[in-house]
């Protein structure tokens, strides 16, 4: 049975747990946070958008989708002419499907507070200046309603009648699940559901997506038609190693969201990011949350060029790799180098890009300890008396 575990993250955005990774999806910070701070902030400040027509974006490990949805969201406040194409690859297409349905967190807060109805009907002081709080912090980052729209108006271009597998059924069906998503969008995907079994009854199948798309779902949207042709979201289930091995597509970004290298290798080789080089166009740029040491080893070792993300508020988020060292800001010191030349820098391999995660692991674990480099303790204290 599919396990969807929803929980609120702190910035009132949906997070989600892999029980079988025995891994969270999103940062407990903020699920929603996070894909502006590590990728979309980034990005927008790297890539030179206002100079481009149109950019081909990878999102790989889409989940339920935040770091698509931030981008176009940014884009069309701040580009509004700008054409983007994103590729969203993800093994999980129960996700996929479930992503337009997600709530974001303002209209999550204006639930919860309309639901409790002490907050609700709160007179005294304190209990206002908590909704006023919940208020704020909910709206300094948020998702326009229409992106979802646009998100489901390509999962059904992308998946046909297909659209909506049993378990993302019996998760949209299932009443305890009704907080996390849109009621509206519950509605719509009803119809859609009643819709699909008599067309498919009645064979009529080739106007149904349009006809129903556009019934129940477009129409109610001023700008809508207009916004859809601007953003192409091309949804891929997919193994990422698969997909990249098969296709020639070449990024101007590419967003990396994967669960964590111990927990899942397969997307932080050395090997893979080879491919990732090679569907990298000359300046483009990918980012990603992870700034640990193999990972940071296997970009350098394909020729990238790689420098630390930070905050608004100078912290270290992730790392930024691109073909062109022009692109890189923030470079890394010389100790951050030095380290990954250790052990610790060791990457994981992965050479026809076929291994399983656990073999990937434990032969990354044989080679550390078998490896005569030094620790990056022993580096650290060589450091300390060199000083
Ligand atoms: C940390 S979550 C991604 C969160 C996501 N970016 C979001 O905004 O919700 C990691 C995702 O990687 C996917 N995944 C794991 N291994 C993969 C692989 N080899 N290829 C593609 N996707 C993979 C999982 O299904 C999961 O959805």
């Amino acid at each position: 049975m599919y396990m969807f575990l929803p929980y609120m993250t702190n910035d009132y955005s949906i997070g989600l747990y892999n029980e079988n990774v025995d891994d969270i999806y999103h940062s407990a910070f903020g699920a929603l946070n996070e894909a502006y701070e590590k990728f979309v902030s980034p990005a927008i400040e790297n890539i030179s958008l206002d100079k481009k027509n149109e950019i081909n974006v990878l999102d790989i490990c889409y989940g339920i989708g935040y770091n698509t949805k931030v981008l176009i969201n940014e884009v069309r406040n701040k580009y509004p002419d700008l054409k983007i194409k994103i590729d969203c690859v993800d093994t999980d297409r129960t996700l996929m499907e479930l992503s337009p349905f997600i709530l974001s967190n303002v209209n999550l807060i204006n639930r919860l507070i309309h639901k409790n109805k002490l907050l609700k009907n709160a007179k005294r002081y304190s209990e206002t200046k908590k909704i006023v709080e919940l208020k704020n912090k909910s709206q300094t980052n948020k998702i326009s309603k229409s992106v979802n729209k646009i998100l489901l108006k390509n999962l059904i271009s992308s998946f046909g009648l297909e659209f909506l597998s049993k378990d993302s059924i019996k998760i949209l069906q299932n009443r305890e699940n009704d907080d996390f998503f849109y009621n509206s969008l519950l509605n719509f995907y009803k119809i859609f559901l009643k819709n699909r079994i008599y067309l498919q009854q009645n064979k009529n199948k080739s106007t149904f997506v349009h006809n129903i798309y556009y019934k129940y779902v477009s129409c109610r949207y001023k700008y809508f038609n207009d916004l859809s042709l601007k953003y192409t979201i091309n949804f891929i289930v997919s193994d990422i190693r698969r997909y990249l091995i098969q296709t020639d597509r070449k990024y101007d970004l590419i967003f990396l969201d994967g669960f964590t290298p111990s927990k899942c290798p397969c997307i932080w080789s050395v090997d893979f990011f080879k491919e990732l080089y090679n569907h990298l166009n000359n300046d483009g740029v990918l980012l990603t949350y992870n700034k640990s040491a193999p990972v940071r080893k296997a970009m350098i070792d394909n020729k990238f060029y790689i420098g630390n993300t930070v905050s608004d508020k100078n912290k270290l988020i992730g790392t930024i790799a691109s073909k062109k060292i022009s692109n890189i800001k923030n470079k890394l010191s010389d100790k951050d180098f030095g380290l990954l030349s250790t052990k610790a820098g060791i990457p994981y391999r992965d050479i026809n890009l076929s291994l399983d995660n656990n073999i990937i692991k434990a032969n990354r674990e044989k080679e550390v300890a078998e490896s005569l480099l030094l620790s990056s303790t022993q580096y650290i204290k060589g450091l300390k008396n060199e000083i």
